[in-house]
């Protein structure tokens, strides 16, 4: 297999499913957040490792937003996709919601992007695959993605952002 073909959107995506337990809990039944963090940080990292064939870390987490309680004996129901990607790097959006299993009302909970970075066998960070999105709302994604990045760099001090969208390919462009 080429590790350096450019993969789709598509290919990656991920979502988990996650029974909230007593254990997950604080004293009024609800889950922890810090719980919530954990099942999206594990469901980003799938999408992460499926885009880049690699094990990827997590180097960032942009502020999440808890916007809705979820009681114990609930479901989280997690999505993560590969928003853009950078040279060793690449955002992840992930979205949780809370279903209520009598009923199945789905409630939003929590939404953040992640920042996770591909690593080699060296243990060094490593190149990953172009990305090639294939809808309006995964372009839309792509490009609202490239500014949380320029703006990250920039808080962090590094060089001015290179057009990360360069290797986040688009088969519509060329028609
Ligand atoms: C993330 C990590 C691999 C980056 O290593 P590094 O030597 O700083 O790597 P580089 O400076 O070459 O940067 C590599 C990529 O990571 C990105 N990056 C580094 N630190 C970052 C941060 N804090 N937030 C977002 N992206 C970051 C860089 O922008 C670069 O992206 P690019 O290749 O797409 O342009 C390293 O800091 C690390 O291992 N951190 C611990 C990760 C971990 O254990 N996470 C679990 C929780 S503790």
């Amino acid at each position: 297999m080429d590790e350096t073909a450019a993969k789709p959107v598509s290919a990656s995506q991920a979502e988990m499913l996650q029974l909230v337990l007593p254990s997950d809990a604080n004293t009024l039944g609800n889950a922890l957040g810090g719980i919530v963090m954990h099942h999206m940080d594990i469901v980003a990292a799938i999408a992460a490792q499926r885009h880049a064939g690699h094990a990827c870390v997590t180097a960032s987490v942009d502020g999440i937003d808890f916007v809705h309680p979820v009681k114990v004996g609930e479901l989280l129901v997690l999505a993560a996709s590969v928003n853009s990607v950078g040279r060793t790097s690449m955002e992840i959006g992930v979205k949780c919601r809370s279903e209520q299993p009598r009923t199945g009302e789905l409630r939003d909970t929590a939404s953040a992007y992640f920042t996770f970075v591909a690593l080699g066998d060296d243990g060094r960070p490593a190149r990953v695959p172009p990305l090639i999105t294939e809808t309006a709302e995964q372009r839309r994604r792509c490009a609202e993605a490239a500014r949380r990045r320029a703006v990250r760099l920039a808080l962090r001090g590094d060089a001015p952002a290179a057009d990360c969208c360069a290797a986040n390919t688009d088969p519509g462009e060329a028609s």
